[in-house]
């Protein structure tokens, strides 16, 4: 397939591109800015918003009493009240908005509503949930086999404890909406959303209207990243209940320390384990306990929590295992999605594992990565998941030896342990790690989509999807899609903003399934459309309809394409004769289902494979560290898109090594976000990049299994678990400064001073 730009890469890079809140406003547009509660957890005994609303340019201070509907935003649960009524639950939480002319009267104003709160105790870590048992819903289990009795008799038993630390989403637009009513009282909804539809639902559900009444619509996002699966649904209410009083157009858009302070991040977890394995590092069996951090409500936290419970596995064949899980309920923002939806932090306590395995004795940690890899033989019990679903098409092991052998790691081990036997203060480690990642949503019904086609009488496309941009490349894969299941040029073809009114009931563009639902649902909408004209080919052609081939533009009998018709021409006689052209297609993933009680079934489509090798140098002195080199080898199948799946592997690696190595969120005793700023919230930024980068796409001959849209695979999330390459890769630098093999503890992240401290306890 010909490689095209991102439909919007000139765009993006001589800033015409536009995003929420910069599409024209009608005049008059408001603005709204938040009244923050200063305490974590508190009731609200007073509100007193009379010397607020009578500042200037203000239009009415709004609290619970304005909802028309349900004053509740939870996606799952209705546990999120959108105006807190009688407690606030972290510091920060909106407890009023001021609607103003402007930001700034708005913000002016928002000081001068008094507030009077009873402070109440707040609960600010997993470790204070657990010990005073707040937690959000039951435990949750899955369990393959006899784990205990493993346990007990394995030759090696080890433990294990480790806290992962959580994600800023840090995406370059923050949260933004805009509401408007039209004049048929229609709720219109202009919103930086990864899912129109929820926003249009939740929009619904606080105005007291039926969805029909709501539009959404969704151009473009500056990112999202996961953080607006669900956490822009909030700020598109307040918009539209300030746009239902006010009659006028309402906006919100966040400036950055709000953005950072009202919304949740990727959830940290606490991960316990107990390992028992054979002296050859063969594993027999695994306990773990997850406690992931689910903030104030409950938003996605199940979801994210079950999968983080389907990947602690990562690539490895556990006989026995036991995972156990829980949501700590916590007084701060509300943790949401994040890339990979908790399946890195699972696959980060099986790295965690392994590695301690290894070190414990003595084995290259590649070696018991590579003993450990579930089988080929899906049949087989070698090759089943601790969820009963089998590992079908794995990749890996072929991977794997293509990317150690492609990497020279083994002749750099060896250069780096003689750089190390002379280097007493700077030491050098390597690492390779696998991904294997499932692909679809666990929620089953989400694993559906629609297109909708229009062609118009003059032979141009407009193409709708219920899928969302944000950055990812998925409308340029779409309009791909669409051209070669029609055989036009990708120029006749205009890719329209996402919105409910064009096709209804979508999910999220989350799980990385964009390309692969909505793809295939164009697909079908395009061979709906070509299955019409091919009749009226045939007899323009003068051939038997089974012989039109459609190529290049033109309609053409299979063994004449020199006598052929454009496809302008055909759409013209198609017009004239009376025939529709404008079709629907629709997709569901085929073989899916999953029982969230029990934690068994066959949730996935399939998995997604890739490894990496880190190559790193740590400074003994400073803790400070410098990335060598970094070479990835990643399945994407038959690429949709080369050059964009590229961008996806390297921005979800270099996101997942800030998540491991330098974002680091710190809250105060009193709860408040201390890290709510760039200036000290560090994302990686270009010096952080390795300038030895080598990404490679993984060219796999087997025979495929699965129907997947042209071949392609999922590409969005799996290759932020490479970043766990350079924590282990780290974690190898660290232990080159003890004397002995032996597990080092390390903190995620990892920082300068979190190496240094894992430096300090193994040089004692
Ligand atoms: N890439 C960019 N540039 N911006 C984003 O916000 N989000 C990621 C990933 N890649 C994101 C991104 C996340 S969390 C997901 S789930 C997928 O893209 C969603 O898009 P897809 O399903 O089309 O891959
Ligand atoms: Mo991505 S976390 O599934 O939006």
């Amino acid at each position: 397939m010909n490689p095209m730009k991102h439909e919007s890469a000139r765009a993006h890079v001589t800033g015409r591109a536009a995003y929420a809140d910069e599409l024209a406003m009608p005049q008059g547009t408001l603005s709204l800015y938040p009244v923050q509660s200063p305490h974590a957890h508190a009731r609200i005994l007073s509100m007193d918003c009379s010397d607020a609303e009578r500042m200037p340019g203000v239009w009415r201070v709004l609290t619970a009493r304005d909802v028309p509907g349900e004053n509740d935003t939870g996606p799952i649960l209705h546990d999120e009240p959108l105006f807190p009524v009688d407690a606030v639950h972290y510091c920060g939480q909106a407890v009023a908005w001021v609607l103003a002319d402007s930001e700034a009267q708005a913000q002016r104003a928002a000081q001068c509503v008094r507030v009077e709160y009873q402070v109440l105790h707040a609960c600010l870590s997993i470790q204070q949930a657990v010990e005073q048992e707040s937690f959000h819903l039951a435990p949750s289990r899955i369990v393959r086999g006899d784990v205990q009795t493993a346990l007990d008799d394995a030759p090696v038993q080890l433990r294990g404890e480790v806290q992962i630390g959580g994600q800023d989403h840090f995406y370059l637009e923050t949260q933004a909406s805009w509401v408007q009513i039209d004049s048929e009282g229609i709720v219109q909804i202009v919103a930086s959303t990864q899912h129109p539809t929820e926003t249009q639902i939740i929009v619904a559900r606080v105005l007291g209207l039926a969805a029909h009444r709501v539009v959404c619509r969704s151009l473009r996002m500056g990112g999202g990243f996961g953080g607006k699966e669900t956490q822009a649904n909030p700020f598109a209410a307040v918009a539209a209940v300030a746009a239902w009083h006010s009659g006028r157009a309402v906006r919100v858009k966040l400036p950055r320390s709000l953005d950072m302070q009202l919304t949740g991040k990727r959830h940290p977890f606490l991960a316990r384990y107990e390992l028992a394995a054979d002296h050859s590092g063969q594993l027999r069996a695994a306990r773990i306990e997850l406690i992931a951090d689910g903030g104030w409500s409950c938003d996605l936290s199940p979801p994210v929590l079950s999968r983080a419970m389907v990947h602690v596995d990562n690539a490895y064949y556990f006989p026995a295992l036991e995972v156990n899980g829980r949501i700590a309920r916590t007084h701060l923002p509300s943790n949401t999605a994040f890339r990979g939806f908790g399946g890195p932090q699972g696959i980060f306590v099986a790295e965690e594992m392994l590695s301690h395995l290894a070190r414990h004795l003595g084995l290259p940690p590649e070696q018991v990565r590579a003993r450990n890899f579930y089988g080929l033989d899906a049949a087989h019990a070698s090759g089943m998941t601790h969820y009963d679903q089998p590992v079908r098409d794995n990749d890996l092991p072929e991977l794997w030896w293509q990317l150690l052998r492609d990497s020279d790691f083994a002749s750099r081990r060896e250069a780096i342990d003689t750089f190390n036997a002379t280097s007493p203060k700077r030491k050098r480690g390597i690492a390779i790690v696998p991904v294997k990642f499932g692909i679809s949503f666990n929620k089953t019904e989400y694993n559906q989509a629609g297109a909708l086609l229009h062609v118009y009488a003059d032979g141009s496309i407009q193409l709708n999807h219920g899928g969302t941009e944000m950055g990812q490349g998925l409308h340029t894969k779409m309009l791909a899609v669409a051209a070669r299941s029609l055989g036009v040029s990708p120029s006749r073809i205009q890719i329209m903003p996402t919105s409910t009114d064009k096709v209804p009931n979508t999910s999220a563009t989350a799980a990385s399934t964009g390309a692969d639902l909505n793809g295939q649902a164009i697909k079908a909408a395009c061979e709906t459309l070509r299955e019409r004209l091919r009749p009226i080919a045939a007899e323009l052609l003068d051939c038997a309809a089974q012989d039109v081939e459609f190529v290049d533009d033109h309609a053409q009998p299979r063994d004449v394409p020199a006598k052929r018709v454009s496809f302008d021409k055909l759409v013209a006689a198609a017009y004239a004769q009376r025939i529709s052209l404008s079709t629907t297609g629709y997709y569901r993933t085929p073989g899916l289902h999953w029982d969230p009680t029990s934690g068994k079934g066959h949730p996935f489509y399939y998995f997604a494979f890739g490894a990496a090798v880190a190559e790193v140098e740590v400074d003994g002195l400073t803790g400070v560290h410098t990335l060598r080199r970094i070479d990835i080898l990643h399945d994407v199948g038959d690429s949709l898109n080369a050059d964009i799946d590229r961008g996806q592997i390297e921005g979800g690696f270099v996101q997942g090594m800030g998540w491991l190595t330098c974002e680091e969120l710190r809250w105060n005793a009193q709860g408040r976000l201390l890290t709510d700023a760039p200036s000290t919230y560090k994302i990686p930024s270009l010096g952080e990049v390795p300038t030895d980068f080598r990404v490679r796409l993984f060219h796999r001959e087997l025979p495929r299994s699965t129907e997947v849209i042209f071949g392609s695979k999922a590409v969005g999330e799996p290759p932020l678990c490479l970043g766990l390459s350079v924590r282990e890769a780290l974690r190898d630098a660290v232990s080159a400064f003890g004397a002995e093999s032996r597990h080092v503890a390390l903190a995620s992240p990892a920082t300068p001073e979190a190496i240094f401290m894992a430096i300090r306890t193994l040089t004692g």
